[in-house]
């Protein structure tokens, strides 16, 4: 099978079920990995497009803390806001099922755990920690703070300093505070297992050499990679999680660590996709052991070191699954509103913009998704305006593209008829075939785009090449042509139904709303990438869609 021929699995980073998700997460790891499989579908591939909610660790303990619930009501409760969320965005997975109630989830994470345990990867140690002496509990780094003794700032997370980040551990965290009951936290001695990541160097090397990620993300791998690979606890002590498979009286109360069963969420949810397909749950393996399927993850910026470096080990001590083909990293959105500095999103400070939000206003899904791509932060941190949402959405959207799809179809419905006319090819200009071509390295553009992940780059594609219809059709002029030349007049809208119908199947990925309208204004129901710059057939029925944007005030 040639490469360009395989199945693709294709994942989103599972978010945590802790809270309502904005304009951050979604131009992250969710919008760029839903244009993606729906480009990979529009070329006739198959995928399969896997994501649930991450409902373990400490950041889902801390917000059922902070709301009175337990761990499991608050990651039902978010996971479902979340769901609705990208539904109502048209960000459509194939499984969106949860590391809690997946019901393949606790088993393979304990099977991985314990396939690792056999092959002797894991070092059980003796570590200290700190420990609430009220509440009679170790506390994880995020349930720590204190201050940063290479800075001296205070109020610092115990894993990490904000103001110089530097990692900072039990020894380099003074004066440390128990989140939970805000009293001094003492330190005591506790057992984990750590996984050896030093004998996986060699492997994660290999593997980045051939893998596909951008390059911001390559060099900050290699970096990594560079400070050379520690021993990691995959074990945790708290009540939250999936229990620590060990038959050691050690290993009692505690469970595994969120990042070492989050991506096994990955395997887990597809057993519960082939389920729901009518499969067995086994034939996962088709999609994680055969070579005939590419694994594509989508994540956000945060997640680098566990997709690049412990995932990757992870999956090469397991040894039989395959090891992921590209790992596409989008970085922060930052936020600016209207007389404000730019801004970090931020949940405590109100510094967000809502999707659930956005939606129950009944802003337009392709105009959050259109503008979340055009400021896509693919290569660096980008910032969110309102403002410039409104404005993009006025100018590109209602007056570049709206405008020309409408008032073709429009146009044509009204002085020619309701089917695609013949058209008399001996009147067929140098401007026509030069449009023409147009359409074609359009394509071949947005094709080579599309398959470097290079989604922001691919709209100014089609951007700029709307804005090549609008001019072609203003100079063409068939509004005072098709007075004295009807025949002349058809060959420009004939040939601008066929800009058309490239809008609507490339702009299928990135507003599939709106091009679903348009596709059905040109009776294609199934619209298909590698055919998007062939011509309509004559007698084609068309319609007119109507307004695809309005204007926003
Ligand atoms: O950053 C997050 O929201 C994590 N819950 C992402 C996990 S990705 C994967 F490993 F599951
Ligand atoms: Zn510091």
């Amino acid at each position: 099978m040639s490469s360009d021929k395989k199945r693709v699995l294709v994942t989103s980073g599972l978010p945590y079920s802790n809270g309502r998700l904005h304009v951050g997460h979604i131009a992250g790891a969710y919008l760029p990995a839903d244009i993606y499989v729906r480009y990979l579908r529009l070329t006739g591939r198959e995928v399969s497009f896997v994501c649930g909610s991450d409902d373990h660790g400490v950041a889902i303990m801390l917000t059922a803390d902070k709301e009175g619930k337990t761990p499991a009501e608050v990651a039902e409760h978010y996971h479902k806001l979340q769901k609705a969320d990208f539904e109502g965005l048209g960000i459509h997975f194939d499984v969106y099922g949860s590391t809690s109630q997946t019901k393949f989830h606790a088993k393979t994470s304990q099977d991985f755990f314990l396939k690792l345990f056999e092959k002797n990867y894991f070092e059980k140690k003796v570590t200290r920690q700190h420990y609430d002496e009220s509440k009679q509990v170790f506390l994880p780094d995020r349930y720590v703070k204190g201050t940063c003794s290479f800075c001296g700032t205070p109020d610092q997370n115990g894993d990490q300093c904000e103001n110089c980040g530097k990692v900072l551990d039990i020894d380099t965290l003074k004066d440390p505070i128990s989140v939970l009951s805000g009293k001094p936290a003492s330190v005591r001695e506790t057992t984990h297992w750590f996984l050896d990541l030093t004998q996986f160097q060699g492997a994660v090397e290999k593997w980045l050499q051939h893998a596909e990620m951008r390059d911001t993300t390559k060099n900050y791998v290699k970096s990594l990679l560079a400070q050379g690979l520690v021993k990691r606890s995959m074990t945790r002590d708290i009540s939250w999680g999936i229990p620590v498979p060990l038959d050691d009286p050690e290993a009692k109360g505690k469970v595994l660590y969120v990042w070492f069963d989050a991506p096994i969420g990955y395997i887990s949810n597809t057993m519960q996709l082939c389920e729901a397909r009518g499969q067995k749950p086994e034939q996962y393996t088709e999609w994680w052991k055969s070579p005939d399927t590419e694994i594509v993850h989508f994540i956000g910026e945060d997640n680098t070191i566990f997709h690049c470096v412990i995932w990757i080990a992870m999956l090469s001590a397991e040894g039989s699954f395959q090891l992921p083909k590209a790992v596409v990293v989008n970085q922060f959105l930052n936020i600016k509103f209207p007389d404000k500095e730019v801004e970090k999103i931020s949940k405590s400070r109100g510094t967000a913009v809502w999707i659930g939000d956005y939606l129950a206003e009944g802003g337009n899904p392709d105009v959050l998704r259109y503008y979340l791509t055009a400021i896509a932060p693919e290569k660096a941190r980008t910032v969110y305006k309102p403002e410039d949402l409104q404005l993009r959405n006025n100018t590109d959207l209602a007056n570049t593209l709206g405008n020309f799809v409408n008032r073709i179809l429009s146009f044509t419905l009204k002085h020619v008829g309701s089917q695609v006319p013949e058209i008399d090819s001996s009147l067929i200009s140098a401007e026509d075939r030069k449009f023409a071509d147009c359409l074609k390295s359009a394509l071949a553009n947005l094709t080579e785009q599309m398959n470097q992940f290079a989604f922001k780059s691919a709209l100014e594609t089609i951007m700029e090449f709307s804005r090549e219809c609008n001019r072609y059709v203003d100079e063409r002029a068939p509004w005072v042509t098709r007075k004295t030349d009807m025949e002349r007049t058809k060959v420009t809208l004939v040939y601008s139904l066929n800009a058309i119908k490239l809008l609507g199947t490339v702009l299928t990925p990135f507003l599939p709303f709106a091009a679903e309208k348009i596709n059905g204004c040109l009776s294609i129901q199934k619209p298909n990438w590698e055919d998007a710059a062939q011509p309509l057939k004559s007698g084609t029925e068309i319609s007119a869609p109507g307004i695809l944007f309005s204007k926003m005030e």
